[in-house]
C-alpha cells in the first residue's frame, strides 16, 4: 500500500500504515519538499544521541516533564483511580514512568503495567528501569508492537476490576501533523473504555529564539541526530551520502506552529541508493525535511483531546520551560 502522507513528514500509524526503510525512503525522497519519516531517526545510535539531547540545558521537554511528573504523580493516579492498567506508549528508558510510579508511593492494589514500543532495546532498557523500582505490587508486560497494536493487546488482558491509564508522554504526539494527531487520539480513545484516562505531555509554544536553541543546540547534538539519518541510510540501504555535505538546519514555522528539521545540502549532488532503487539530484542549498515538532497552547490541548472523546482532569504546567501534562479521561 502506498503511503498517504504527501502533505507531512509523519501522520502517524493510526492514519497511514508503516512502511520499511526502503519503501519510505523511496517514496519520501521524491515527494515535493523531499522529506523523510522521523521515525526513522531512531537507530541505536539515533536513539543514544535522543537520550543525549534529553540532557542538554536547552531542551527542557524531558527534564519538565520528570519534575511534574514527580511533584503531582501521586494526585494523577489519584485522580485515575481506582486503577489496575498503566499502559506507556513508547516509554523510552522508562525513567518519566519510573517519576510517575516513584511519586504515587505504595499502593494496595496491584499495578499491570503494559510497556509499547517497536524498539526492543527501549523495552528492555525501560523494563530494566521499572523493575529495579522495587515498588511492590507491579506486574510489567511488554508489547514490541506499535502503538496501536501494542494499546489493543493490552486492553485485551485488562482486569475489569480497575481503570486503564494511558501515557503518552515527551510531546511525542508533536511529530504528527494535525490530521495524524485527531487520528491518533480516536484511535487511542477507541481503545479505552469509558472511566479511563490518557495523560499526555506536550511542548508550548514558547519565544523562537529558546525553541531554535532547543533543535539547533550549540553542542551540535540535534544536528549529529538528524544526520546520523544518512548514515543510517548509507549503512541500510548502500547509499552514497556525503554526510559533510548537508548541514542540520531548526526552523520555526510560526503559521503551522511547529519546529521544522531539515538538512541542507551544502552544494549540487546526486545521491545513489541502491538498497531504495533510487536516485536523486539536488541542488545548492535543497532540503530534506526530517520533522516537525508541534508546539501547542494549553487549551489547545484541551480542544484537540475534547474532540477526541476525552474531557479535562486537569492540566500541569511549567510555566519556565513552557511544557503541559494534560490528563483526560475518555467519555
Ligand atoms: C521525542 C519527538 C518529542 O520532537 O522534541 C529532539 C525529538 N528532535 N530534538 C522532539 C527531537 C530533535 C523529540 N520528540
Amino acid at each position: 500500500m502506498q503511503p498517504s502522507a504527501a502533505r507531512n513528514n509523519e501522520t502517524g500509524e493510526f492514519a497511514a500504515p508503516i512502511g520499511s526503510l526502503a519503501g519510505d525512503v523511496r517514496y519520501y525522497l521524491t515527494l515535493s519538499p523531499r522529506q523523510l519519516p522521523s521515525r526513522y531517526l531512531y537507530d541505536p545510535l539515533g536513539s543514544a544521541l535522543f537520550e543525549a539531547i534529553c540532557e542538554l540545558p536547552w531542551y527542557r521537554i524531558t527534564k519538565a516533564e520528570r519534575g511534574l511528573l514527580a511533584a503531582h504523580g501521586r494526585e494523577i493516579l489519584a485522580r485515575a483511580d481506582p486503577l489496575s492498567t498503566l499502559v506507556e506508549l513508547g516509554p523510552g528508558s522508562g525513567e518519566k514512568l519510573a517519576a510517575l510510579v516513584t511519586a504515587a508511593g505504595a499502593r494496595a492494589r496491584p499495578l499491570t503495567i503494559h510497556l509499547v514500543d517497536v524498539s526492543g532495546a527501549a523495552l528492555d532498557h525501560a523494563g530494566r528501569t521499572i523493575a529495579a523500582l522495587d515498588a511492590g505490587n507491579l506486574r510489567l508486560v511488554p508489547h514490541q508492537a506499535t502503538y496501536e497494536r501494542g494499546l489493543l493487546e493490552a486492553m485485551a488482558v485488562r482486569s475489569r476490576a480497575g481503570h486503564a491509564l494511558a501515557l503518552f508522554l515527551g510531546s511525542n504526539i508533536g511529530n504528527f501533523d494535525p490530521p495524524g494527531a485527531a487520528a491518533f487520539l480516536v484511535g487511542t480513545r477507541a481503545a479505552l473504555a469509558e472511566g479511563d484516562s490518557l495523560l499526555i505531555g506536550t511542548d508550548l509554544v514558547k519565544p523562537e529564539r529558546e525553541l531554535l536553541l532547543a533543535y539547533d543546540d550549540p553542542l551540535g547534538v540535534t544536528g549529529a541526530f538528524n544526520r546520523n539519518l544518512l548514515v543510517r541510510i548509507n549503512r541500510e540501504l548502500d547509499g552514497d551520502f556525503d554526510v559533510d555535505a548537508f548541514r542540520h538546519c531548526a526552523r520555526w514555522n510560526a503559521e503551522e506552529s511547529r519546529v521544522e528539521m531539515h538538512l541542507v545540502a551544502v552544494r549540487a549532488q546526486r545521491i545513489r541508493i541502491p538498497g531504495a532503487a533510487l536516485e536523486v539530484a539536488f541542488e545548492q542549498g535543497d532540503t530534506i525535511w526530517t520533522e516537525s515538532s508541534y508546539k501547542f497552547k494549553p487549551d489547545a490541548v484541551v480542544d484537540m483531546l475534547d474532540r477526541a472523546g476525552f474531557r479535562r482532569v486537569d492540566q500541569w504546567i511549567d510555566d519556565a520551560a513552557g511544557f503541559a501534562l494534560t490528563l483526560a479521561r475518555a467519555v
